[in-house]
């Protein structure tokens, strides 16, 4: 089997998603492609299957996910899988991919499935929280992996409410776009310009030396995560802005940080979530003591 990622990831997220999926696919993914406003498909690439990876912001795909996959949709159809992280495991999340899931609807869609990553907005996880959701992370892919070399079908059920509650909130698309203009970079700013290299939107432009702030923002987070001197302010969302990128190499390597903590150490709205994966990964331990 060959298999092509299509992954977009703000902050680095939904990439390292991409990675563990293709280490646990055991050299059958042939490329993870990272995508941004002008990313094309490999037309019609010599792929059996085709993975789509994104983060979830107001429970709905970034903007820029849509468009490319309007594009991907003119390809020939294949078997598919659709995964997206966010920074709570509410179900809510689980709607964003209604949009894409119509789009696709000539393809054959495999599986949805949404992973706990650290928040990139709201508010910043601690590094052993972050440590326990790499962990299940990892657990979750390695079982998921497994279900898509068996072809198994895994898709989310009907969710009539939380469809509607996740179209009303694609409010963020226009939203973000506007907004964009209204961030800005304060007196630390260098000028090094990487913030206007690495937006996927190409919102950001350099002149005389100060970066300058477009509309078509998709509030990724990735300029003022990156900025080396935390010099961007976000606009109106700046009080949760989350300062710098999570070290998860190193807080994966870290010696003093425990795997996973136990249910009663997570905060309530996690809870559920890590219940449900305990369960996955039980009846996926049984089954293969079994096999
Ligand atoms: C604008 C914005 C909106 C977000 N909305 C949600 C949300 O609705 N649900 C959620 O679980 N996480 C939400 N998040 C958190 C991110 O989805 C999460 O941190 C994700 O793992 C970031 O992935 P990335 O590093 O690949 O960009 C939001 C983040 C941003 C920047
Ligand atoms: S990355 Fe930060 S320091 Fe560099 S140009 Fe952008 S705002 Fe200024
Ligand atoms: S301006 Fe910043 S937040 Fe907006 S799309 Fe570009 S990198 Fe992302």
């Amino acid at each position: 089997m060959k298999c092509i990622i299509y992954v977009f990831s703000g902050t680095g997220n939904t990439r390292r998603v991409a990675d563990e999926y293709a280490r646990r696919l055991e050299g059958s993914v042939t490329a993870i492609i990272d995508i941004d406003r002008d990313t094309v498909p490999m037309h019609d690439a010599d792929a059996d299957m085709i993975g789509i990876g994104y983060p979830v912001h107001a429970f709905n795909p970034p903007h820029l996910m849509i468009s490319f996959v309007r594009k991907l949709s003119n390809e020939t159809p294949r078997p598919l899988f659709i995964f997206h992280t966010g920074g709570e495991g509410l179900h809510l999340n689980d709607s964003s991919s209604l949009q894409l899931r119509h789009i696709l609807r000539r393809f054959d869609i495999l599986s949805e499935r949404h992973y706990v990553m650290p928040y990139n907005m709201i508010f910043r996880h601690s590094d052993q929280m972050a440590r326990h959701m790499l962990w299940y992370m990892g657990k979750l892919v390695e079982i998921h992996a497994r279900s898509l070399m068996e072809g198994i079908h895994e898709r989310y059920p009907h969710m009539p409410l939380r469809h509607l509650l996740s179209i009303i909130l694609r409010i963020e698309w226009p939203y973000s776009s506007m907004q964009g203009k209204h961030m800005k970079a304060g007196g630390s700013c260098t000028g090094c310009g990487l913030c206007a290299r690495r937006c996927p939107m190409q919102a950001i432009t350099m002149e005389d030396g100060r970066p300058i702030f477009h509309t078509g923002c998709i509030l990724c987070t990735r300029c003022s995560m990156s900025c080396p001197a935390d010099a961007i302010s976000i606009g109106l969302l700046d009080g949760w802005k989350v300062n710098g990128p999570y070290p998860l190499d190193e807080i994966e390597r870290n010696p003093g940080l425990k795997d996973r903590l136990a249910a009663t150490e997570l905060p309530r709205l996690y809870r559920k979530y890590y219940r449900e994966a305990d369960k996955a990964i039980m009846s996926y331990e049984t089954t293969d003591c079994v096999r």
